[in-house]
């Protein structure tokens, strides 16, 4: 690789521009305390820490930064906990290179306390270990943020202890110090009026600014390319509408099944888990207009108005643009795994379907009459997520086709969100070899330009987690969702939900584990005369 990405090793969204963090940065984030609530579950262990952890590798934190751990376990003390934390590290996939001096650095900064943080009498010794954690430093560095890695039922009482215990005051003011933010992790509400009440309540107490919602797949390097891959490019957008642009697929598929979380996905399903956020921000990605800036606002008012844009599922199109099933007991990687009804704390009768697969169209000049084909499972063939974008067919066929000839393909654009990071472009070439001018016949065949980053850059992308907490150290807020972002997703995914709990399928739909999904999901798109792909 050359030119003047080369030799830089991640990109990371720096004082309000793309920019590219050179090999070894100077310290860039604030000096801050990072409070973590739900600091022994799973998020805090499998997410946050490996995330930490490679920024301190990568001298990305303040030397003064500090990490408050509060979780319910009352025996655990500082020590414990930070030996819990090394375990994990030194076995997590997300950690390449464990080295005890970087751990050393970061764990000297890991403070815990135990406490129910749902109840109000856990704040006075959170604030008193803030004060013991925070002394060396001067009031207006004494800035937090409050990460919230707990069961959404808990959300509303943390939230409203963070103000009446007086640490997350309300600052109308961005750059007001010590700053004082807070973290929500997903799922934002349960439903359009459960997001719009915890919206009201947490906009009573703190000011828009002072709130990232994480959508943790906005995070993913792939995603944030999406962006400059359409805008810091002209010989794409050019052809980014209708008259070009036949469909796009936008497939998330997963090998995992549900796992330890069968009481939570029963609740959640496959829509409310990954189609009202993750899949519709690729959606909006794709299809929005280039912004007038890359500020935070500029790009979340595009989104927004794509997600207003998209046409609303009713009652009489709902059967004939959706599909639900639940996985089958099936093989993955040659290895027998049970049907969804068989996974722990999930009902042997349940409807709560883990295989979803719509069309959803955006009712603007650019993308009116596109389908969106959308589709996203667990336990398929293969673990991944892709942005495909077809392009029209040749209007005149000169070549293929006829007898025993394959028919040409339509270009494709796919954008591969993971694995295998980076984006090809496929394109019909002339297969080598003479014509045979008897039957006026020249050899096509499909072939691919292909980019990856593990290529072009040496090393495969940063973390999403790493890069959405440097950017709450930063202040930058382009990758949270906004309060009406997140509402206008849910006001599309809402009829769907309503329309599939007021309507039973009897049998269920299944797809056997390891397969690429049901039978009506390759019917749906094949009534539009397309075919999902096989990545
Ligand atoms: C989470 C969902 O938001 O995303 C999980 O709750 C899903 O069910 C996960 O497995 C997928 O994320 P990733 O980064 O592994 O593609």
């Amino acid at each position: 690789m050359t030119g003047p990405l080369a030799g830089h090793v991640r990109a990371s969204k720096v004082s309000g521009q793309y920019g590219v963090v050179p090999g070894a940065p100077a310290e860039q984030a604030d000096p801050c305390t990072m409070v973590i609530f739900g600091a022994t579950g799973d998020l805090t262990k499998r997410k946050l820490f490996p995330a930490l952890y490679q920024l301190a590798a990568e001298h990305l934190l303040h030397p003064n930064f500090a990490v408050l751990a509060v979780g319910r376990e009352p025996a655990e003390t500082d020590d414990t906990f930070r030996e819990r934390i090394r375990l994990a590290l030194v076995d997590s996939d997300e950690v390449k290179h464990f080295n005890d001096d970087v751990w050393k650095r970061l764990a000297a900064r890991t403070f815990y306390a135990g406490g129910d943080a749902s109840d109000a009498s856990a704040y006075e010794l959170i604030k008193r270990r803030l004060v013991e954690i925070e002394e060396s430093r001067a009031e207006t560095e004494r800035n937090r943020f409050f990460y919230l890695a707990v069961p959404p039922s808990v959300f509303e009482p943390i939230v409203r202890h963070l103000s009446s215990s007086g640490l997350v005051p309300k600052h109308d003011n961005p750059k007001e110090r010590p700053w004082a933010r807070v973290v929500v992790e997903k799922p934002f509400g349960h439903s359009l009026d459960t997001a719009k009440s915890l919206n009201a309540l947490v906009l009573s107490m703190f000011a828009e600014h002072q709130v990232y919602r994480i959508d943790h797949y906005l995070g993913k390097e792939t995603v944030q390319n999406v962006l400059v891959f359409r805008f810091a490019n002209t010989i794409f957008e050019p052809l980014w509408n209708r008259s070009h642009i036949s469909h796009v697929q936008i497939t998330a598929a997963e090998e995992v099944g549900v796992e330890a979380r069968g009481r939570y996905y029963e609740e959640a399903g496959v829509v409310r888990d990954m189609f009202q956020n993750h899949l519709l921000q690729l959606l909006a990605l794709t299809a929005m207009e280039p912004p007038s800036s890359m500020t935070a606002n500029a790009v979340r008012d595009e989104k927004v108005k794509v997600l207003k844009s998209i046409r609303w599922l009713t009652p009489e199109s709902i059967p004939s643009s959706t599909v639900r099933a639940q996985y089958a007991p099936g093989t993955i990687r040659s290895r027998a795994v049970t049907g969804y009804r068989a996974e722990p704390d999930v009902a042997e009768d349940s409807h709560t379907p883990t295989f979803a697969a719509a069309r959803f169209y955006v009712d603007n000049w650019r993308w009116q009459g596109v389908p969106f084909y959308v589709r996203s499972g667990k336990r398929l063939g293969k673990r991944v997520s892709e942005i495909a974008v077809q392009f029209h067919a040749p209007p005149h066929l000169m070549f293929g086709g006829g007898e025993g000839h394959a028919p040409l393909q339509a270009n494709t654009l796919v954008m591969r969100v993971q694995p295998n990071e980076g984006i090809s472009l496929s394109f019909e070439v002339k297969v080598p070899g003479a014509a045979v001018a008897m039957t006026q016949h020249v050899e096509v065949a499909p072939v691919e330009m292909d980019f990856t980053y593990a290529e072009a850059f040496g090393e495969t992308a940063a973390p999403a987690y790493e890069t959405l907490l440097l950017d709450v150290m930063i202040g930058e807020m382009t990758l949270f969702l906004r309060s009406d972002e997140v509402e206008a997703a849910w006001k599309i995914i809402d009829p769907l939900l309503c329309f599939w709990e007021e309507h039973t399928p009897n049998p269920m739909a299944t797809y056997a584990a390891g397969s690429w999904g049901p039978d009506e999901a390759d019917q749906l798109i094949a009534a539009d005369g397309a075919a999902w792909r096989t990545p």
